[in-house]
């Protein structure tokens, strides 16, 4: 008998607090629970500071929750479970966080190093290979040299994903991905994403290219409280929820004819219909 596919992550009850310099304590995410069943790509929206990285940061284990539990796979994730070297090794081949702001991860002396190093240490074969591998698919050949600090913007953001994307992970949270991205390569990124069984949660500010990421949505409101958990077209579609949650707002402009108000994403500006 084929056996029930486990959800990849499971995240049940969570709340995440912290005090402020005054002493009071804040809370997100209001008992947050949601699955990622393998191979699904959902995609995690919600206005600036509603915890998007935080949720992140949280399911990578780098930050303890205040209450409720992760499980990636059948395992309980937590920075403590992780001091475990053996959960920590497999966890890190198979979770990989890239962070809102690669800089935050670069920190070799060279791409090439930079790209290698999560190989070394996990003590994968065949180093020069892959690091070739994802170079190429990133467009980085000619970088392998360069100390990563020198490059521009966007080339830090392709080594960062080159450095987890050479790990053959099997759950990608990608925080912003392709906020630096080039259209070319952020076509590369959702193409090589959607062709893959991997498991992923993108965030993203960009609703035009949501659309393209995944077929599931995650939609966070203040506080980081679930708004609406379902398939990417319905929420794309809900002027409502994007309103609600901080996605698109009314505002008026003066564009030849008379000013008027209308919805439009936060990023893409007036080529996007969300109604269309
Ligand atoms: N430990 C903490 N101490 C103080 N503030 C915190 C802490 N953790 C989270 N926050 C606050 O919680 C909010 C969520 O931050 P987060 O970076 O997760 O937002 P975001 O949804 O990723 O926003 P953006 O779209 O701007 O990237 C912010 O206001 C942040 O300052
Ligand atoms: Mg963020």
């Amino acid at each position: 008998m084929p056996e029930r596919s486990a959800a990849v992550l499971e995240v049940r009850n969570l709340h995440y607090l912290w005090k402020t310099p005054e002493g009071a304590t804040r809370t997100l995410f209001d008992g947050l629970s949601f699955q990622l069943p393998p191979g699904e790509k959902a995609v995690l929206l919600g206005a600036n500071g509603c915890g998007k990285s935080t949720l992140l940061k949280l399911l990578n284990g780098l930050l303890p929750a205040s209450q409720g539990s992760i499980r990636w796979r059948t395992e309980a994730i937590t920075p403590e479970a992780l001091q475990t070297r053996e959960l920590a090794r497999r966890f890190r081949r198979d979770c990989v966080l890239l962070f809102q702001h690669p800089e935050a991860m670069l920190f070799n002396p060279s791409v090439s190093d930079e790209i290698a190093y999560g190989p070394r240490l996990l003590g994968l074969d065949k180093v020069p290979a892959r690091v070739a591998r994802w170079a190429a698919a990133l467009g980085l050949e000619a970088l392998l040299t360069l100390p990563p600090f020198q490059l521009s913007g966007g080339e830090k953001q392709k080594v960062a994903l080159a450095s987890l994307l050479v790990l053959e992970p099997g759950l990608l949270l990608l925080d912003e991905p392709t906020a630096s991205l080039d259209p070319r390569t952020s076509g590369w990124l959702v193409d090589t994403l959607l062709d893959s069984p991997q498991t992923a949660l993108i965030t993203t500010h960009n609703l035009s290219l949501a659309a393209e990421l995944g077929s599931r949505a995650l939609v966070l409101g203040e506080g980081g409280r679930l708004l609406f958990d379902g398939p990417l077209p319905q929420a794309l579609a809900d002027l409502e929820l994007l309103e609600r949650a901080g996605l698109a707002h009314r505002h008026r402009h003066r564009h030849g004819g008379p000013a008027h108000c209308h919805l439009h994403s936060h990023l893409h500006g007036h080529d996007w219909d969300p109604a269309a």
